[in-house]
C-alpha cells in the first residue's frame, strides 16, 4: 500500500557522481533499485522491490509527462526527460532521467530500464515554471482535456524554437 506522503519544500541534490538506476517490469513495477535510488527515494530495497514506480511520483508533475514517456517506449523509443521525485520524508529531488525498454524475440517488452542523473540547474530553472504552468492547466479544465491541453504547452517551448521535444530536452 502506498502510504500518503506530504510534499515539504526541502530539496535533496544528486552528487555529480551519482546515478539512480531502477528497472521494472512491463506494468511499472519496481524489480531492481540501485542503492543511491535508495538513499534518495528513502525507502529501502524490500519497501522497493514489487512497487508501482510512481511510489516517488511528486503531485508537481504534470500527469502529461508521463504519458509523453510511456507512449514513447510504447512506440519502441527511448524517453529523456526531467522529473521531479518525491521521498519518503517529503523532500523532492530533481533528475534527468533516460528510460530504455528491453524486447523479447518476438518484440514484446519484457522490462523498462531506468538511469537518471542530476540535472542542470538552469534546465530546472526553465523547466519548473513549463511543469508549473502544465499542471494548474490540468487542474483547470479538468481530467478529459488535462492532458492535451498540458502537452501543448511544453509543445509550444520547443516548436516554438524549431526542435522536438528530444533536441529540446538533450540541449538543456
Ligand atoms: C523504468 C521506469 C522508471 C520510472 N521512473 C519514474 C520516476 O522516477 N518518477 C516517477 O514519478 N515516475 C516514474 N515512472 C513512471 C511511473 O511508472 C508512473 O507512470 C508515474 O509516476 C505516474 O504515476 P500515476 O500514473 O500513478 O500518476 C517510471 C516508469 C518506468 C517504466
Amino acid at each position: 500500500m502506498k502510504k500518503k506522503i506530504t510534499p515539504v519544500a526541502r530539496e535533496r541534490v544528486l552528487r555529480e557522481e551519482d546515478f539512480i538506476v531502477s528497472k521494472t517490469d512491463p506494468k511499472g513495477r519496481i524489480t531492481y533499485a540501485n542503492r543511491v535510488f535508495s538513499e534518495f527515494a528513502g525507502f529501502s530495497e524490500e519497501e522497493l522491490l514489487g512497487t508501482q514506480h510512481n511510489i516517488v511520483r511528486h503531485p508537481d508533475m504534470p500527469r502529461a509527462v508521463f504519458k509523453m514517456m510511456w507512449e514513447t517506449l510504447e512506440q519502441g523509443r527511448e524517453f529523456f526527460g526531467y522529473v521531479k521525485n518525491l521521498a519518503s520524508d517529503g523532500s523532492f529531488y530533481w533528475t534527468f532521467a533516460n528510460i530504455t525498454a528491453t524486447h523479447d524475440q518476438h518484440g514484446e517488452t519484457v522490462s523498462y530500464f531506468s538511469v537518471r542523473r542530476k540535472p542542470c540547474r538552469e534546465a530546472i530553472a526553465l523547466l519548473e515554471p513549463v511543469y508549473a504552468d502544465m499542471l494548474e492547466k490540468e487542474k483547470e479544465v479538468g481530467p478529459k482535456a488535462a492532458i492535451e491541453t498540458s502537452r501543448r504547452i511544453l509543445q509550444d517551448c520547443y516548436q516554438s524554437k524549431g526542435e522536438t521535444y528530444d533536441q529540446f530536452v538533450l540541449a538543456l
